[in-house]
C-alpha cells in the first residue's frame, strides 16, 4: 500500500495533488486544436438532436451531486436549457417528469452507485436520452447508459473524493459548451475565451498546490473547532456545498454550507464569537452582495477566511484571513476554489488524528441501497 501512495501519507493527498494531472487528461483530444470548440467524439450530435433537448435533468449522490449542481449552472447558463438537479434516492422515488424530449444525465465516480443505477434505469424508463458521467470504463452505469463521457482521472481510493469532483466539473462544462457551439447560444469569441481558460487549468491547479503552508496553518488552527459555516453565492454557493461535505467526512467537524444570501433565514442564529466561517468570493456579479454577507457574519465576531481570486484585494478589508486563488474565469473558478478547501479538510482531519481515508461508516462505493 505504501508504494500505491507514491510517497505521500494518504491517497486523499495524492490525489489532490494527482488533479493537474487529471484535469489535463479529461480535456486531452477535447478541445480543438484552434480553441474554437469542443469536439466529443463519443456523442457526434447533430443541431436537431440537440434541438430536441427541451429539459436536462442531472442525478448523483454525494460528492458528484454537488458536480450536478455546478452542471445546472453551467448547462443553463451557457447552453440555455432548463436543468433540474436531484438526489438520485429522491428523483427515482418521486414519479419525475421526464419524458423523450428529456436529456437525463447522471454523474458517478465508480459508476457503481445503486441508487444512481435506478435513477438511470428510471429516466430509461421514462423515455429520456441518457448520458453518464463515469470515471471507471465498463462500470454498470457506463454499460446502462446511451452515451458516456468519461472522466480521466485514475483511479480514486480515498473514500473522499477529490480528483473526481474537478474531472466531473471540467466534463460537464465542457459539455455545455459543446452544447452552447451546436446551439448558438454563445458567441465563438466567448467559446473560445472559455477553451484557453480550461487550457491553463492545470498550471493554475499546480500553483495553488505549490504553496499549501497558509491552508495547513488554519487548519490547525482552527480544526479543533465544533462547528464550521461555508457561505458563497452563484457558483460559490455549490462549491461551498463541497468543501462542508469534505471537512465534515473526514474530519468529523460539523460543518454546514449556506447560500450567504438565506443567512438571515436561520444560520445567522449560530454565528457566535469565533465560530469559523469559509466565505466564498470568487463571483464578480454578485460580488458586492457577498461583501455584505461576509460584514454580517463578522459583525458577530466570526473568524472569516475568505476565498478570493488573485487580485482582489478589496476583500482582505473585510476578512480575517484571504486564501487566494490564480485569476480565471467566474465559470472556472470552482475548479480551482474546490482545491483549497480539500485540502483544509485533509489538514484538518490529520490534526484531528482522523482516519483520513477510511471515514468510519462510510464507504468508497455505495452498491447498496
Ligand atoms: C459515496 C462516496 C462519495 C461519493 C458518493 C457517490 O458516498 O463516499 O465520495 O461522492 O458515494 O459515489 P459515485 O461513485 O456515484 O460518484
Amino acid at each position: 500500500e505504501a508504494a500505491e501512495k507514491g510517497g505521500y501519507e494518504h491517497f486523499m493527498i495524492k490525489e489532490i495533488y494527482e488533479q493537474p494531472k487529471a484535469i489535463r487528461e479529461t480535456m486531452t483530444g477535447r478541445l480543438a486544436k484552434d480553441d474554437s470548440r469542443v469536439v466529443f467524439d463519443e456523442l457526434k450530435w447533430t443541431k436537431e438532436d440537440v434541438a430536441n433537448i427541451k429539459k436536462i435533468v442531472i442525478t448523483a449522490c454525494g460528492t458528484a451531486f454537488h458536480a450536478g449542481i455546478v452542471g445546472k449552472y453551467y448547462l443553463e447558463q451557457l447552453a440555455r436549457i432548463p436543468v433540474e438537479v436531484d438526489i438520485a434516492s429522491e428523483f427515482r422515488y418521486r414519479s419525475p417528469l421526464t419524458d423523450e424530449q428529456t436529456l437525463a444525465i447522471v454523474i458517478s465516480q465508480s459508476g457503481e452507485t445503486s441508487d444512481t443505477l435506478a435513477a438511470l434505469k428510471e429516466a430509461k424508463r421514462l423515455g429520456a436520452r441518457t448520458l453518464a458521467i463515469t470515471n471507471v470504463v465498463g462500470s454498470s452505469i457506463a454499460r446502462e447508459a446511451d452515451q458516456v463521457i468519461y472522466t480521466w482521472a485514475g483511479p480514486e481510493i480515498a473514500v473522499a473524493s477529490t480528483k473526481a469532483y474537478t474531472t466531473q466539473l471540467i466534463s460537464v462544462l465542457m459539455l455545455a459548451l459543446y452544447l452552447a457551439d451546436l446551439k448558438g447560444t454563445l458567441p465563438p469569441e466567448r467559446i473560445q475565451e472559455l477553451i484557453k481558460g480550461l487550457r491553463a487549468l492545470p498550471g493554475q491547479a499546480h500553483e495553488l498546490l505549490e504553496d499549501v503552508e497558509p491552508v495547513k496553518t488554519f487548519a490547525q488552527q482552527y480544526g479543533f473547532n465544533e462547528d464550521v459555516f461555508f457561505i458563497g453565492r452563484s457558483l460559490d454557493y455549490a462549491v461551498a456545498l463541497e468543501g462542508s461535505l469534505k471537512l465534515k467526512e473526514i474530519s468529523y467537524i460539523h460543518a454546514e454550507a449556506y447560500a450567504a444570501g438565506e443567512l438571515k433565514h436561520g444560520t445567522l442564529a449560530l454565528i457566535i464569537e469565533g465560530v469559523p466561517v469559509i466565505a466564498l468570493a470568487t463571483q464578480h456579479d454578485v460580488y458586492e452582495k457577498m461583501l455584505s454577507n461576509i460584514k454580517e457574519v463578522k459583525a458577530r465576531d466570526a473568524v472569516v477566511i475568505g476565498i478570493a481570486m488573485k487580485g482582489d484585494e478589496e476583500i482582505k478589508k473585510y476578512v480575517d484571513h484571504t486564501i487566494f486563488i490564480p485569476a480565471t474565469d467566474k465559470y472556472l473558478a470552482p475548479i480551482l476554489a474546490v482545491i483549497p478547501l480539500q485540502l483544509l479538510a485533509y489538514y484538518a482531519a490529520v490534526t484531528r488524528g482522523a482516519d483520513v481515508d477510511k471515514p468510519r461508516n462510510l464507504a468508497k462505493s455505495v452498491t447498496v441501497e
